[in-house]
């Protein structure tokens, strides 16, 4: 076992990335020490970058979607072995706990074994999405705190309710609208480029609309389908007009959740409700849903309830990473999560 390996490091804030040799950590109680083999980016690994933002402390290694090997267990921990495959959720504001690097230590309340069915590659690109999903729509803290489908009661517990998921191509839209089935929202009616209609509809979208069209014709396709405004809704992009178009047809009472800060004004008499997510199950706040999640992924993956995002494997290591990420600012990702394997660097 080697002392060193190699990280991808911002020296300060808003510094170039520069990739160095970083102490490989040692995991404490209830964490493992996993060889990274995959890691997947997300838009906010871009964002921290670029506006200095949510890190505080530099250098800073970033990254959260993980999957790899176990190579020590800490104490206590009787959830995984050396040797096996797991993926997990790491996290931004702790150096030890990032991805961009080829080991790190991980919380083992928010990891799985990964299922003989997916490779290491595609089980890296559930953990953010999938915790921003669950959060979003279970959370009672961060989320509108629907009854989740891990809990008793929960599975298909809203049946015959509509969801509107604006924005299903991306990462956290595949895992809302795949959480969203679980949960027996119907119909489910998502926005996206038409030329994802098939796979939305394969994870269990049953309406895809285009979502390029003006205000007035997407209320009036969603109008068409439901016939009146919808009490539940995800903005999974959160942009000024998707939130617009969001609370435009959202009902009397209704709940929204958005991805980014709320940019909706809403006067002291209006019953509906608008809820930004923090898709991190490292804060106490999050804790529980986070662990509650992870306890049922194994087996939600394995039996094909949840299916993770389509791989763009990027070659290069952690070395792909800076320009991969310039790609976010540029709205140059899509329907994709790209993946680079941190061993190859
Ligand atoms: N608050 C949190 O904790 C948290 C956590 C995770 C993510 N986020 C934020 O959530 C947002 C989405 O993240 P992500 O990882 O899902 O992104 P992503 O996978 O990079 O999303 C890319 C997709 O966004 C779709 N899109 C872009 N503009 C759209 C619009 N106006 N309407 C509908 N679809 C649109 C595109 O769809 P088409 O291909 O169909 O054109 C594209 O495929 C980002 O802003 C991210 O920073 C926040």
């Amino acid at each position: 076992m080697p002392d060193q390996q190699l990280a991808l490091i911002i020296p300060s804030k808003q510094a170039t990335f520069t990739v160095a040799s970083r102490k490989i950590p040692k995991p404490g109680p209830g964490e493992v020490l996993v060889k990274l083999q995959a890691t997947a980016l997300n838009p906010f690994d871009a964002k921290i970058h670029r506006d200095g933002t949510f890190v505080d402390s530099y250098p800073a290694v970033l990254g959260t979607d993980g999957a790899g090997i176990v190579e020590e267990i800490g104490e206590g921990v009787t959830k995984f072995n050396p040797g096996e495959r797991i993926f997990f959720h790491g996290a931004f504001d702790d150096n030890d706990l990032a991805t961009f690097q080829q080991y790190c230590v991980v919380t083992t309340d928010f990891a799985a074994k990964v299922p003989r069915s997916l490779s290491l590659d595609q089980a890296s690109t559930i953990a953010c999405g999938i915790g921003t999903a669950a959060i979003g729509m279970y959370g009672t803290m961060n989320g509108i705190g629907l009854i989740p489908p891990w809990e008793r009661g929960g599975w298909s517990k809203y049946k015959g309710w509509p969801i509107l998921i604006l924005g299903g191509a991306g990462s956290v839209g595949n895992y809302v609208i795949q959480l969203a089935k679980l949960s027996g929202f119907s119909p489910i009616i998502t926005t996206s480029s038409l030329k994802h209609t098939e796979r939305l509809k394969s994870l269990g979208a049953n309406h895809v609309i285009d979502r390029y069209l003006p205000l007035p014709a997407l209320k009036q396709a969603v109008m068409k389908i439901t016939g009146s405004r919808i009490h539940m809704m995800y903005d999974c992009i959160s942009t000024a007009e998707t939130q617009e178009a969001a609370w435009s047809l959202l009902a009397p009472g209704g709940k929204l959740v958005v991805t980014q800060p709320s940019l909706i004004s809403k006067d002291s008499h209006d019953s509906r409700q608008v809820v930004p997510v923090d898709g991190s199950p490292q804060s106490d706040e999050n804790w529980e849903t986070g662990k509650r999640l992870w306890a049922h992924l194994e087996r939600w993956v394995e039996e094909g309830h949840i299916r993770p995002n389509n791989v763009e494997l990027l070659s290069g290591g952690l070395r792909a990473i800076p320009d991969a990420l310039e790609r976010f600012n540029a709205g140059k990702v899509d329907g994709v999560k790209m993946v680079v394997r941190p061993q190859e660097t």
